[in-house]
């Protein structure tokens, strides 16, 4: 059975995803006076925020999961035909969804809605995908709990655009706290999980290890996130502070399962972007526990949670993507361009694909810009929220010039 995805697919939804990177940086520089205000709440930062969460990384994430899931679950997608008219469905309506989100906000619900079709053609397309796969795993499992959340994600996403352009709605604050919660806590942490199982291993060559903690990360996850949902629509702070636990449990149980599949590896001496995809996971699991600590203590000044939350966004979210799609792009064009014609003429190497000293200097500068930038925003002043905004600008620019020329390996 072919089981292999056209390389275009993935590749269209990356490059998609490299330039929503920068412009998001570049309207965050744009409007640094809105960011080190701590005015997350206003139609500029709502259009960068979503050319980040919906235009890079979820974009990423499909064109990841067109690429792994066939591999990881030895089926191949669904029709790969669908998959093309997807990604313009939802290329377009991303765009179109941001850019009205930030100059007519009143309008963001035309381009959601287009960008809502082509979402939920890419769950019609995984769904059907993974009905078809013969043995589930537990790899299936964090998957399907992710696509769950990202359906009511969508779902709470169009009733949030509707009220800005209709109202009507009164529990709009209660409705974005649950979309962000679904958002960037249950879906993509739920497939950061799903796929670093299979990830991690196959990065540090591991054998042997048991996962015997994933069923316990998974349910106790899903536990947190239904408490701390619901904690937000009855008004009760028990309910929100056994949230949090169980989300840290959760956390902790996926950390200790990574834990044991690293030192059960065979190569000692890990890459760098594979290190930093796993320096996301103790930045994740941090930022999981702070917010349990700030719950407890009763720290409630909003600004301090924004922080947490971008944070949350870029030392989880990004870095993880930023680590694991350095080595997934030249995995996935040398064996595209090479692995046919190897031992018949002179091929590159792996490593010759993509410039590895590179790597180290960008990734230090995304953690310095980062670090700077949430000190910056915190002490409130402009000028270092304006210098280390323009580092991630610059360092995002570099990042995805670095990732196009290896397509011109
Ligand atoms: C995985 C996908 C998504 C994630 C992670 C996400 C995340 C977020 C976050 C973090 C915010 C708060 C931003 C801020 O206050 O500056 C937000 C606000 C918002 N989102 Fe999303 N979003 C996603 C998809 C969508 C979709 C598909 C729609 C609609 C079609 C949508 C509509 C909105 C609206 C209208 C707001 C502003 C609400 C307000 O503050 O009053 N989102 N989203």
């Amino acid at each position: 059975m072919k089981i292999d995805t056209n390389i275009k697919l993935p590749l269209a939804f990356i490059l998609y995803a490299l330039l929503a990177l920068v412009i998001a940086q570049m309207i965050f520089l744009f409007r640094h006076d809105l960011v080190n205000a701590g005015q997350f709440h206003m139609p500029h930062i709502w259009m960068g925020s979503h050319f980040l969460l919906l235009g890079f990384a979820v974009m990423v994430a499909m064109g990841g999961m067109y690429q792994l899931v066939p591999v990881a679950f030895l089926t191949p997608i669904w029709n790969q035909t669908f998959g093309f008219v997807q990604f313009i469905f939802t290329a377009g309506g991303i765009t179109a969804f941001a850019i009205l989100l930030g100059v007519k906000s009143g309008n963001c619900i035309y381009g959601g809605i287009v960008a809502i079709i082509g979402i939920v053609m890419f769950i019609i397309q995984m769904a059907i995908t993974i009905f078809k796969q013969e043995k589930k795993n537990k790899m299936t499992l964090f998957i399907i709990g992710a696509i769950t959340c990202f359906f009511l994600t969508i779902a709470a996403g169009f009733l949030l655009a509707w009220n800005i352009a209709f109202g009507g709605i009164a529990s709009h604050s209660t409705i974005l706290f649950s979309h962000i919660v679904l958002g960037i806590t249950g879906w993509f942490t739920l497939l950061i999980f799903g796929f670093s199982y299979k990830l991690v291993p196959m990065f540090s060559l591991s054998h042997g290890f048991s996962m015997k903690w994933a069923k316990p990360a998974f349910f106790s996850y899903i536990a947190g996130l239904i408490t701390l949902i619901s904690s937000f629509w009855f008004g009760n702070d028990l309910l929100q502070t056994i949230g949090w636990l169980l989300l840290s449990a959760g956390f902790s149980f996926f950390v200790l399962d990574i834990q044991e599949i690293l030192t059960k590896r065979f190569k000692k001496k890990l890459d760098k972007p594979f290190s930093f995809a796993l320096l996301a996971i103790l930045i994740g699991f941090s930022i999981h526990v702070l917010a349990f600590l700030f719950k407890i203590s009763g720290i409630q000044d909003p600004i301090i949670w924004g922080w947490l939350i971008y944070l949350y966004v870029m030392g989880w979210i990004v870095f993880s993507i930023l680590g694991y799609l350095y080595k997934i792009v030249p995995v996935l064009w040398w064996t595209y361009k090479y692995s046919d014609r190897v031992g018949k003429e002179k091929v590159p190497l792996l490593k010759d694909m993509i410039n590895n000293q590179l790597s180290i200097i960008l990734f230090v500068f995304f953690i310095i810009g980062v670090v700077g930038l949430t000190f910056g925003g915190i002490v409130q002043i402009e000028i270092v929220v304006f210098i280390f905004q323009m580092l991630l600008s610059l360092t995002s620019l570099v990042y995805t010039i670095s990732i196009i020329r290896v397509l011109f390996v």
